[in-house]
Order: C-alpha cells, then structure tokens, then sequence
C-alpha cells in the first residue's frame, strides 16, 4: 500500500500493550473503523459519538454517520496522529429519517489509543426492546501513511469528491453529514399509474412489431434504381413499392489470420493461433496497433510473423474481404478457423427457408437475422416477396400461385433466382450468412436454387412446419392484415378468402424437405415441447444456429430492462466499482418495485435478474414476491485499470487509452478489462436465456450490458451499441410477441 504500512483488519481485540512507532517520516495514521452485521436492518444507521478529539461531542444529535460500505459492513475512516490522545466513543444506530430516536450500544465506553481499540474484543450489542438484541462485529485497521499521500489523496477527494485510489494509496473516506431526511420526498405515496410515467421511445427503437417483417428485410439490388432489369436485359417500369427501406452497414475491422500455410513451421504455434478482433487500420504503425487483448478471458492477439492482414469494409470490393465477423471471442475464434479449415464455399452460409404460407418463416428469419447480426456475424435477409411485389406489383390473386400456371410459377423462380444472385453478389463482397425467405415448397424449386449456389455457398433448408390449426389460423389474419400484399383491399374478409386459396395453392404441391442439409422445426412457436430434425448439419455457425432455434418461441412475454438506481459512484462521476445506491437511487428502488408490483400483478410467474454488483441487487431488494437470480455475465463492463477513474482522470492520466477508446469504443478494450465486443460474447447466455423464458422477465444491470441486451432487441448494428442512450431511473420494456418486438418506456423519476 504505497509508503503506508498497515495493520490488517482484525475484530475488535485488545493491543493495549502493543507499542506503536510514532516517530520518523512524519507519517499519520489512517483509521478505519468498521462494524458488520449480516441481518439487514436498512433504516438503522450505525453511528459514532464521543470524546471531543474524535467526535467533537457526547450530544447524540452530532453523531457521525458511518458510511454503507457493502451489503452488510459500514465504515468510518479518519486520520490521527500516531500519539493521539486517547479517544473515547461509543456506537450508537439511528433510524434513517430521525433524529428523535437512537439506541446507543450497551456496555461502557470504547477506548482508541495508537490506532488501536484498549480493553477485550466485544460485539457492538443494541438492545432494540422486547428481547431483540442486534449484535455488530467491529473491525479496526490502523495504517500509517506518509503526509505526501495523504495530500495526494486529500486532492483527489477534492476534485471529484471521491477518495482515489489511482496512486494506491488508501481510500479516505469522509462521511458525509448525517443522514438527512429523505429529499426525494418519502417512500410512502409511491402509488404509480404506470401510464403517467410512459415517455416517447428513441426514434430508433424496437419498435418492428408494428411494421411487417419482411418491409425490414434487404432491399433488392437487382430491382433497385426504379427500373427493373430483367435477365434479358430489357427493363420494367417498377410497381408501386410499398417496402421500408433500411440499410445496415458494418462497421470496418481487422482481424489477423494466421496464414496457414505456415502455421507447421512457425515456433510459438500454440500462440500464434489465438486471435482477436480490433482497431482500425490506422492503429497498425507501433506496437499498439496490435494491442488489443488484455487478459480477461478472451482469445490474446499475438501477431505471428507470417500473418495476412485481412480487412473488412463493406464499402470497397475486394477480394480481401471475408466472412470474419465484427466480433470478439468465440464469434472470432469460429470464423478463423473456418476461414483456415474450411472449404471455400463454406465460409459462407445460405439458410433457404422452406414452408407453406402462414408457418412464422419471415418471422423466424427475421429473428434469426437479428441474433446473428448482434452476434457479429454479417447476415442479410432477403425476402422473395418483395422481390416478387417489386417486380410484379403487390396485387396478384391467389391464381397466381398456382402450379399448374405457367406464367406464375416462371414469375415466381425468376424472383428467386434474383433474390439468390444478389445473396451471392453480397457474399463475394464479403457477406457471411443470407437468408432466404421464401416458400420454396418444391423439390424442383430448391434443386435450381442448390445449382445456383454450387461452389459459392453453402445451402443449409430451414422448414417451418407447423399443424396447430389455431397457431396458423392466428398468423394468416395476422398476414392479411400486415402484408403489403393486402394492403389496398379494405375488405378483410375477402383478403382472408384470397389468401387461403393461395395457402391451398400450396399445400397441393408442397413437398418436404429431404434432401440436402436441412432443420425441420416442427411445432416450435408455441415453446411447447415440439421437435426438431436435422440432416447434415455440423460446424460452430450451424451449430448456434440450431442452439437458438431450439431456444426461442413466439409466447408473448414482456421483458423490462433498467439500469440500478443511481449509485454513489454515478453522483462521483466514477465508473466501474461496487458502490452501493445513493439516496435517489433507493427512491428508485421503492418506485421500481412498487411498478414492478403493477406491472406484473397478472402474471402468474416472473423473475427478477441482476449483476453480482450490490447496486443492482439493492436496487432488486425492495422488489418482493418473485425469484430473484444474479448473474455475473450481467456485471458492468470491466474498466480494467481504469475502474474507479473518472472519465477526466483517464484523459488527463491516460490519454492514449482515452482517445483508443474514443475512436473505437466498440472495440477498445480497457487494459485488463473488456471492450463492448467482449461484453457482447458474454451476454449470448444471457438473450439464450431471455428467448426460452416464457414468463416475464426484469434485468436490473448496467448502462453497457444493458446497451448490448437493448441493441439485440431493437436490432441495432454493432457500431451503434456502445452510444445507445441508457438512461437512469428509466424501465425499458421489450415486448416479445408474434408481431415480433415492441418498445414502451417508463421515465419514473
Ligand atoms: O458510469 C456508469 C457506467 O456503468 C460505468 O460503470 C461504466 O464503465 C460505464 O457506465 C459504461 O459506459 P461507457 O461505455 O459509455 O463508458
């Protein structure tokens, strides 16, 4: 501990006779006086009062106020000098709103002299009346600390009103005034009615649910410029188009690949195979160009001498371009080694849904899309039908998707053939899973696909069965109502008519998938049981695939997400730590719990998750009747060396890291810490576990988690997470549903 020498902790036990130095560097000593108790008596404050050297007065009124310092220990820390006169004092607990009443500790008066307690170990012992005897144990640590330290730290809580320990010195901790009355007014009238709170939601929010899937999917190329190019070459004025048009583009990255061929003769094999995903070209020159791990769990970047340097950037057409993710961890790992083990075609992938009309294909495409693209993989979603609307216009009647017409099924391959060519054109400029979302119910159908693809991607068959009547009758009127292609009949009832002759149209030549590589997910929406059949299926990007699919479900089910209340280390600018709430972050506690009460008062089970951190379980406590579950992939991003730190203090003290970060904050990673790629790999677990829950679930976690969890749901491109607004005191509640998801927020304070 710098120039300090200490003393451990130990409970309150005789050192009367021990001598302490008390000459020589001029040092002080730093006390810190603690008292435990795990039975959790929140509103009775442990406080201090005595002599005039340590407290100034024997007038309870004046007690000081030891400072919460974890779950079940409080603290205060003071300096004296090494020959202080002697100090007596006594413990005594307050209720936290009141001066009025106090219980002071039983037995005579504690005697501090040299930094340690005189006289035999004891409890703090409280009688609260009627036979309830609370008992704290007592801790004292005495250090000696040279003056330089002491200044250093006396600055430190000067300019950012938080004790530092960046130069290692002990933490100084000056309690603030007693506790005052509750400023946010009292946790009593805490009646809420939910919709007082609803604030408008970010322009860009989850909000899909209200927009039919497949408006979301890629916008055709081939049809793209207005006009049409047919294969021949001639061109069709384009139909009326009613699709949204949303472009994701990736952000550029690096990744160091081994070069194989010389994996065998290079030394240090073992390491020159660990990879990492990371900075911009520009970071290259000098060694920090290729510092990117720091430990913690994650695969250690070692660039081997012989390396090829690949860069993605959807922006330039290369042949350097690749299926490597934006990602960290095993998403990197996985792509590496089938960029170096794979056959070249494998690198990318091709999910070819198959399924009568009305089976959740653009549903369960569109989710697929979003899991991966969270995850870092580049994945599109091409959507026949809008090929099919674009090309053709949106009003064709059931007729049209008959097998036995010519004219329709030569309109309908030719629009999937556009939609694979312009899957495969994306994947040579780079782009790692398609999928295509059509019903390609035939054998024939899929054989032309499967030529197509020959040599340029790997086909793996999606097939949506389902034979719940009541699931497919909800998702055809869902489908009239949604899809572009009934938008201009007001009629409902004659759009459903049409619409079910188009379904019998297919089910008179549908023929299940049983060829080639193929998942058969059969009766899986409902999150009941069902099963699923897989044929051919192997490789790390397969394999999640069919982990997630095992996992999700379209129960609706809502899913609040919110930050813990504001913790002390928020109201000092300090990031990271494990600091507990602060007064307004235990208002926020109340007023959560008492939402949560309201909101979930129908559901028949829920549970509530945190961090291991004590901010987010304190905030959860006051949340009563449901399981609570902490998860240490739900801790905040780790800051590394910088935890503790204030953002001025890194800039000011490490202003390299500072601008790394600020370049590339999604894949900065903090020395000995993680970045937000990392955080990302880490919370897989997690959304695995959100997708399977069929009862509501409340996140209680951190601005950075709950960036990442966000993002996942509102399909936010990668680049964008680390910058997503995450308010305090705010309940962002997911909606998972069939329409897919919906975003509703709550402002409480
Ligand atoms: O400041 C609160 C906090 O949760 C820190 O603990 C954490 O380091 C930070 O937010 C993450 O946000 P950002 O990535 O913007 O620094």
């Amino acid at each position: 501990m710098g120039t300090a020498s200490s003393k451990d902790y130990d409970s309150s036990s005789s050192h009367g006779g021990e001598e302490r130095e008390d000459q020589g560097g001029g040092g002080q000593l730093y006390v810190s006086l603690k008292m435990e108790n795990y039975n959790l008596k929140g509103e009775l404050i442990p406080h201090v009062y005595g002599s005039v050297p340590l407290v100034g007065s024997w007038d309870s009124s004046k007690a000081l106020a030891l400072e919460r310092e974890s779950m079940s220990m409080w603290e205060l820390s003071f300096v004296v000098p090494p020959n202080h006169e002697t100090l007596d004092f006594k413990f005594l607990l307050k209720p936290k709103n009141s001066n009025l009443s106090y219980v002071v500790e039983e037995g005579p008066n504690r005697q501090l002299i040299g930094g340690t307690l005189q006289g035999d170990k004891r409890s703090a012992m409280f009688n609260l009346g009627a036979d309830e005897i609370l008992e704290y144990r007592v801790y004292i640590k005495a250090d000696r600390v040279s003056p330089f330290d002491l200044a250093a730290s006396w600055r430190a809580y000067q300019e950012n009103f938080q004790p530092s320990t960046v130069r290692g010195i002990p933490d100084v901790s000056i309690n603030s005034a007693a506790e005052s009355s509750n400023k946010h007014g009292s946790s009593a009238n805490l009646e809420l009615d939910l919709e007082d709170y609803v604030v408008p939601t970010p322009t860009k929010s989850a909000n899909s649910g209200l927009v039919y899937a497949a408006n979301m999917t890629e916008t055709p190329r081939s049809l793209s410029g207005g006009v049409f190019s047919k294969a021949d070459g001639s061109s069709d004025a384009l139909h009326g188009q009613t699709d949204t048009v949303i472009s994701f583009d990736r952000p550029a990255m690096e990744v160091i690949v081994p070069d194989p061929s010389n994996l065998s003769s290079q030394s240090g094999l073992g390491e020159s195979k660990s990879v990492g995903t990371f900075s911009h070209p520009q970071k290259q020159e000098g060694h920090r160009g290729l510092f990117v791990d720091r430990g913690v769990g994650s695969p250690r970047l070692v660039k081997p001498e012989n390396a090829t340097t690949l860069f993605i950037d959807n922006k330039h057409d290369s042949e350097a371009k690749n299926s490597m993710p934006a990602a960290a961890g095993a998403v990197a790992a996985a792509a590496v080694a089938d960029q170096m083990l794979g056959p070249k075609e494998e690198q990318h992938l091709a999910i070819v849904l198959v399924g009568l009309p009305a089976r959740g294909k653009t549903f369960t495409a569109a989710k697929l899309t979003r899991y991966l693209r969270w995850l870092g993989h580049d994945t599109k979603h091409f959507n026949v039908g809008k090929y099919r609307r674009l090309k053709l216009g949106a009003n064709l009647a059931a007729d049209f998707f008959r097998d036995d017409n010519p004219e329709g099924l030569e309109a309908r391959n030719e629009v999937a053939a556009l939609a694979l060519e312009d899957m495969i054109s994306w994947m040579q400029e780079g782009g790692q899973v398609g999928i295509l979302d059509a019903t390609n119910s035939t054998r024939k159908r899929r054989n032309m696909l499967m030529r197509m693809a020959e040599g340029k991607c790997k086909i793996i068959f999606l097939e949506t069965i389902c034979n719940d009547r009541q699931i497919i009758e909800r998702n055809i009127r869902l489908k009239v109502q949604q899809s572009p292609d009934y938008a201009e009949e007001p009629d409902f009832e004659a759009g459903y008519h049409d619409f079910k002759g188009r379904l019998e149209n297919y089910e008179k030549v549908y023929e299940p998938v049983e060829e080639g590589s193929y998942i058969k997910l059969i009766d899986m929406v409902s999150g009941h049981g069902g099963q699923i059949q897989m044929n051919n299926i192997s490789g790390y990007l397969p394999g999640r695939i069919v982990f997630f699919l095992v996992n999700t479900h379209l129960t609706p089910r809502p899913i609040l997400l919110t930050r813990h209340g504001e913790s002390r280390d928020n109201v000092r600018g300090r990031i990271g730590g494990d600091s507990v709430i602060s007064d307004a972050g235990e208002l926020y506690a109340k007023k959560l719990a008492n939402f949560v009460e309201k909101r979930l008062k129908n559901e028949r089970a829920a549970s509530i998750w945190t961090s291991t951190l004590q901010r987010t379980i304190l905030t959860a406590s006051p949340i009563v009747g449901f399981p609570k579950i902490q998860w240490r992939a739900l801790d905040e991003i780790n800051a590394g060396v910088c935890d503790g730190m204030t953002y001025e203090e890194i800039k000011k003290n490490m202003p390299d890291e500072y601008e790394s970060r600020k370049n590339d904050k999604l894949r900065y990673r903090y020395p000995r810490g993680e970045s937000y790629l990392d955080v990302i790999q880490r919370l897989e677990p997690v959304i695995i576990e959100l997708e399977r829950q069929r009862a509501p679930v409340v996140v209680v976690a951190h601005q950075a988690v709950l960036r990442a969890l966000y993002a996942y749901f509102a399909d936010r491109p990668l680049k964008e997470i680390p910058h997503i607004e995450m308010p305090l005191h705010t309940i962002i509640e997911i909606q998972m549903g069939v329409t897919g998801v919906q975003e509703k927020r709550y402002k409480l304070m």
